[in-house]
């Protein structure tokens, strides 16, 4: 089991390269001891004999007067008995009193992972994979009860938490903070990580630097996480460089608003928390009731932080993503979005499976405006019915026309919202989100259904599963454009309203659980503009995001690289677009293009009918070469290169497990005369492995090795013109 009982209240979870420790003392509380790199823990004490000398910190054990939370590295921090930093949890009473005292009642350590209740969290494939640790703590003041889960996998270096509040009282509480985990970090030399974007521009690293009392946050208040952050931080010891020093990553397996955050408190001690945003959030917890909060996934690395994300890749890839996808590999589709926009039709659609079936892509996505009345995009969303001036004898038909020519058939929806001018709107206008008496803010002049009613749960449901039984549908690309405002629901007492964006994102999951049930096998493309919801909670059910809306390929490096910082690549959707680009105006070659998208999960987003004769034969070596390499690219392990040259470069690495086949991807965005010949050293080799290697497109085969590789580098080629790039390929010499 890799959960160790030491003696005196100590508990070691590890795995491989982690070691996590906490310690119950001898007042009931949780104390954190250490998160790291593994050790064996022979003469540890707990931490209090480290604490501080108490200055202004309160002593809530009468008789202890040495004794302060404040000072305290904890495992589950609330306010009110002397600890001043951020807390995890803060409850108010039926009395409404705030302050909570939670002392340890009991511990089991036993195999296997528990489930969330309604919510996503990763899975085990059998028992003995996983080790979890459950720790109760009672307010015997209150009758509350808490239980703090931490489970350990045997092989991957990873632990989850999450946390579950049982009212064993006659009287409800309201949950007023429900984050999924905090931990205390002895000290502040950290730099913090975290992704910032907005629309179609995504995923953007930001390094900040931790500082005495300053808290570091990053949230989310729209309902969804956003495309401004992601649910995750990191912190990384000062050196730490892409391959090599301590790295912590934290991410939440949750699509709604969030909060994550970093406080450096008054002796330089560094509490990390997340969870769900307590902002504009309360829940109201009966009597016998208990509420979960979503899990948190903590990973540490001494590998740098391509470390780091290469566990958070393993993991997501191979226990979070739907299991029916975890090895399959991800079709090549044309989507018709760029291509004709809302002006959709038959015809349109059958012209184009035939030309993408002869280039050799393996399906067609029939994304907005085949339903309602949908010219554009002002009317029509909830009315799923198929438009027939567009599509004459129905979508079945122009479904078998695919298919008929070996295609796939795929099909937009946005089924989480809702047009005022629609049938459904008019006949169920209390199923939007909203707020009697406030107006409803319009955004893409839509609303947003309310996902926290079972009978709206119950029409997604219907409409969702009619449309891939009627249409036989291979494929989802499942939309959401808007994020809430006016948040309130008409179905839920004035006590609860505070409960509805949790209760919709719990309604969504419902959804998705119930349709991955009975369609195991349909593709789900999850996408809210782009990567307005790409987070570990919708990877649970969808085995590949649209990463952005931003289709140009020179923007796409910097999305795709800022996405695989925590996602595996397996799960971002690149594609090909016409040029000059819809979002940026750039014309970037084909050649160019294609290598980016082919650096993750390779589609189309163009007419094919429109391509010269060259172009429809560049396109078809594209995807009959990207077919032999995406086992490659879309299982092996991705390496981002630190390129000598990364304000006009972007290097990566494609290794497969057992290090015998690899590929590096370099390229260039912009020339420049007589510029230095630099090398590109590529890390992410087994040590002593040899090689032979040739650029793509000559012919010889040159031998090479790992650690030649490594501490030489590559001569990166005098490359002439923008937007060029250089693909090597790499097999195992015997
Ligand atoms: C936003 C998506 O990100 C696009 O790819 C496209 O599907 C449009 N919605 C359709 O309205």
């Amino acid at each position: 089991m890799p959960i160790e009982e030491l003696g005196r209240g100590m508990l070691h979870l590890y795995s491989k390269n982690t070691s996590y420790i906490l310690n119950i003392d001898n007042h009931g509380q949780l104390i954190h001891v250490y998160w790291g790199g593994r050790i064996t823990p022979e003469s540890l004490t707990t931490a209090v004999r480290s604490a501080p000398l108490l200055a202004f910190s309160p002593t809530p054990f009468g008789g202890d007067s040495q004794y302060s939370l404040d000072v305290l590295p904890l495992e589950c921090p609330t306010f009110g008995r002397s600890d001043f930093r951020a807390p995890m949890f803060h409850l108010q009473y039926a009395d409404g009193s705030s302050v909570s005292e939670f002392v340890f009642d009991s511990y089991q350590i036993r195999p296997g992972k528990p489930k969330l209740d309604g919510l996503p969290s990763l899975y085990s494939e059998s028992d003995d994979e996983v080790s979890t640790l459950e720790i109760r703590l009672l307010d015997h003041a209150q009758d509350v009860a808490m239980t703090v889960r931490y489970t350990v996998y045997r092989d991957f270096d990873v632990m989850t938490r999450s946390v579950q509040w049982i009212n064993e009282s006659s009287r409800p509480i309201s949950i007023l903070r429900a984050l999924s985990m905090t931990v205390d970090l002895p000290d502040a030399d950290y730099q913090m990580l975290h992704l910032a974007g907005a629309w179609a521009r995504e995923t953007n690293p930001v390094w900040t630097p931790l500082a005495s009392q300053k808290m570091v946050s990053i949230e989310s208040r729209r309902g969804a996480t956003g495309h401004q952050a992601q649910p995750f931080l990191a912190l990384a010891r000062p050196g730490a460089t892409r391959h090599r020093g301590d790295v912590y990553g934290v991410n939440l397996v949750y699509s709604g608003s969030f909060l994550a955050f970093a406080e450096v408190d008054q002796y330089d001690r560094t509490r990390v928390g997340m969870g769900i945003n307590p902002f504009d959030f309360s829940w109201l917890l009966e009597p016998n009731h208990s509420f979960d909060a979503p899990e948190a996934v903590m990973v540490f690395s001494d590998q740098g932080v391509n470390g780091m994300s290469s566990i958070f890749h393993q993991i997501y890839q191979q226990r979070l993503m739907p299991r029916s996808f975890r090895d399959r590999n991800r079709p090549i589709v044309v989507n018709t979005w760029e291509a004709s926009y809302f002006d959709v039709s038959h015809d349109t659609v059958v012209a184009m499976a035939d030309s993408a079936a002869s280039l050799g892509v393996e399906i067609l996505v029939l994304d907005d405006g085949w339903f309602g009345r949908r010219s554009n995009d002002q009317s029509s969303l909830g009315d799923w019915y198929v438009d027939r001036s567009k599509f004459p004898d129905g979508l079945a038909a122009t479904a078998q026309k695919v298919h008929d020519r070996g295609l796939g058939f795929g099909l937009w929806i946005e089924p989480e919202m809702i047009s005022p001018d629609s049938d459904l709107y008019r006949a169920h206008p209390d199923w939007c989100i909203g707020v009697d008496g406030r107006g409803a803010s319009l955004a893409r002049h839509q609303r947003v259904l309310d996902m926290s009613r079972a009978d709206v749960q119950t029409f997604v449901v219907e409409t969702v599963s009619r449309l891939i039984r009627d249409f036989s549908l291979d494929y989802i690309k499942w939309d959401m454009n808007r994020n809430m405002t006016e948040i309130g629901s008409r179905a839920l007492p004035a006590p609860r309203q505070r409960e509805v964006a949790h209760r919709y994102m719990l309604g969504v999951y419902h959804v998705l659980t119930t349709l991955r049930e009975w369609f195991p096998d349909v593709w789900i493309e999850g996408c809210s503009g782009g990567g307005g919801r790409l987070d570990p909670g919708m990877l649970a059910f969808v085995p590949l995001m649209w990463t952005s809306d931003n289709t140009d390929a020179a923007a796409r490096l910097q999305i795709q690289q800022g996405t695989v910082l925590i996602y595996p690549l397996s799960a971002v959707s690149a594609h090909v677009s016409d040029v000059p680009n819809h979002q940026t105006g750039r014309s970037i070659p084909m050649e160019f293009r294609g290598r980016a998208a082919m650096s993750a999960v390779l589609g189309y987003e163009l007419d094919p009918r429109r391509l010269s004769e060259d172009q429809r034969e560049t396109l078809k070596s594209q995807i009959s070469w990207y077919k032999e390499i995406r086992g490659l690219v879309q299982f092996g392990r991705h390496v981002v290169l630190d390129t000598p040259n990364p304000e006009f470069a972007y290097a990566w690495l494609f290794v497969d497990e057992e290090g015998q086949r690899a590929m590096i991807f370099y390229f260039q965005l912009t020339a420049g005369a007589n510029r230095p010949r630099r090398r590109l050293r590529v890390e992410g080799l087994g040590a002593g492995m040899s090689y032979e290697w040739r650029q793509v497109g000559e012919r010889e085969w040159q031998p090479t090795n790992a650690d030649e590789l490594r501490n030489v580098g590559v001569l990166i080629p005098d490359l002439k013109n923008d937007y060029q790039s250089v693909v090597w390929e790499l097999r195992q010499r015997a």
